[in-house]
């Protein structure tokens, strides 16, 4: 599905991915973790171009993208989602005008734009809010509604750069819950870029070692699966209580 072949970059005097080739298959979650400054992020911009390489070659969902006119990539991008950690919302448009957007940019017939706006908004429990603004959102809603917005074209891929390292436990369950049903339920491949080692643990197929703009390795994983979410303040008690055991 994504296949980087001797991929570089770099900026300035900087190499931040030297000589990276990986793969990931077609359905999977696929993570990639590594310590700050690693090139995960930039492996990431890498997979749908938003950082053309400076030699090698990037194949996503059969495409060459390296070997693209603009024109092409512009339209091979609808099919590639992206959520950031920031969730980069447009602050003055409603949920709503932020999910109708890319459906717009890409020149959907407009009298299929509500409905579809409104079944991405239900597949992530938000359709109620649709006339609401960024600001009146809480973190985890506000990633709800960039995942939304991500799903909005139909992708068959959905990059993700540190979608949950905003959010606390709970609210980082909800998103990843999210995240496995749309891989499940809608058949989209998943890349995960996280410093989050209980993310990997959870949800990912498979994962790579990124170090110093390099793969450290890349290995199969049996994901453990999301923790259930329980927002029962008595659940916060008993973690503190479960956490003074462990010191003791
Ligand atoms: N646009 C840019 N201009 C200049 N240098 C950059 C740019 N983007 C990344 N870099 C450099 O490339 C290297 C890799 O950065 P990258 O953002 O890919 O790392 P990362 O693994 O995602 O780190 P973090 O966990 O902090 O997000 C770093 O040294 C960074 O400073
Ligand atoms: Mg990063």
């Amino acid at each position: 599905m994504i296949t980087l072949t001797n991929v570089r970059k770099q900026f300035g005097r900087d190499i931040a991915v030297k000589d990276v080739s990986l793969h990931v298959d077609r359905g999977e979650i696929y993570g990639i973790i590594g310590a700050s400054g690693a090139g995960k992020s930039t492996v990431l911009r890498l997979m749908n171009l938003l950082e053309t390489p400076d030699s090698g070659t990037v194949e996503i969902d059969g495409s060459v993208l390296t070997s693209l006119s603009t024109r092409q990539l512009r339209e091979k991008r609808h099919v590639i989602g992206m959520i950031f950690q920031q969730f980069n919302l447009v602050a003055n448009k409603t949920v709503y005008d932020n999910v109708v957007a890319p459906l717009k940019l890409a020149g959907r017939p407009r009298a299929t734009h509500k409905e579809r706006v409104l079944e991405c908004l239900r597949f992530v429990g938000l359709e109620s809010f649709k006339d609401k603004y960024p600001a009146q959102l809480s973190g985890g809603q506000k990633q709800r509604v960039a995942i939304a917005r991500a799903l909005a074209n139909e992708p068959h891929v959905l990059l993700c750069d540190e979608p949950t390292s905003s959010l606390d436990p709970n609210t980082t369950a909800e998103v990843l819950d999210v995240l496995k049903s749309i891989n499940e339920r809608l058949g989209v491949t998943i890349v995960i870029v996280t410093h989050e080692m209980d993310v990997i643990k959870q949800v990912c197929d498979r994962v790579t070692v990124m170090a110093d703009g390099s793969v450290y390795e890349t290995m199969d994983l049996v994901p453990s699966g999301v923790p259930v979410i329980d927002n029962n303040p008595s659940w916060f008690v008993d973690q503190l209580k479960k956490a003074g055991e462990t010191d003791a």
